[in-house]
């Protein structure tokens, strides 16, 4: 009965979480499954052409991934990529990546 509570109170605190405020645990599901693939999850191979995101502003991550999602910044590969993802999508991602060092 205890750890019923326990686990209740848990999920309405993840609940009110990812309601207003982006989940780096989210974004970090996606990054692993998606991103990392080209991205690396800290840096890229050397001579990979994929920049690194790991520790960039995380207004800068969300701006440059709102626009290759509505084309205003042009990459097929990233206009393909983030096409598909929501605005909490790019929140989670965005604080996953800024918050690596
Ligand atoms: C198939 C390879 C590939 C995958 C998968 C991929 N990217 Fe990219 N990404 C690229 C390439 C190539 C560029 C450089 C595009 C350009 O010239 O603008 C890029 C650029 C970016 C940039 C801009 C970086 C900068 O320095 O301006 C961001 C942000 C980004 N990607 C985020 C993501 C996120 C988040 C995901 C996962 C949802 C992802 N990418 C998945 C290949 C990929």
């Amino acid at each position: 009965m205890k750890s019923l509570a326990i686990s209740s109170a848990f999920l309405l605190g993840l609940m009110a979480t990812t309601a207003d405020a982006a989940s780096p645990y989210a974004g970090q599901s996606r990054a692993a499954a998606v991103c990392a693939q080209c991205h690396g999850i800290k840096t890229p191979s050397a001579d990979a052409p994929f920049p690194s995101l790991a520790g960039r502003d995380v207004a800068y991550l969300k701006l440059a991934l709102s626009q290759y999602r509505d084309k205003t910044r042009k990459s097929e590969i990233m206009n393909a990529i983030a096409g598909s993802l929501t605005d909490a999508d790019i929140s989670n991602v965005a604080a996953y990546y800024a918050g690596l060092h």
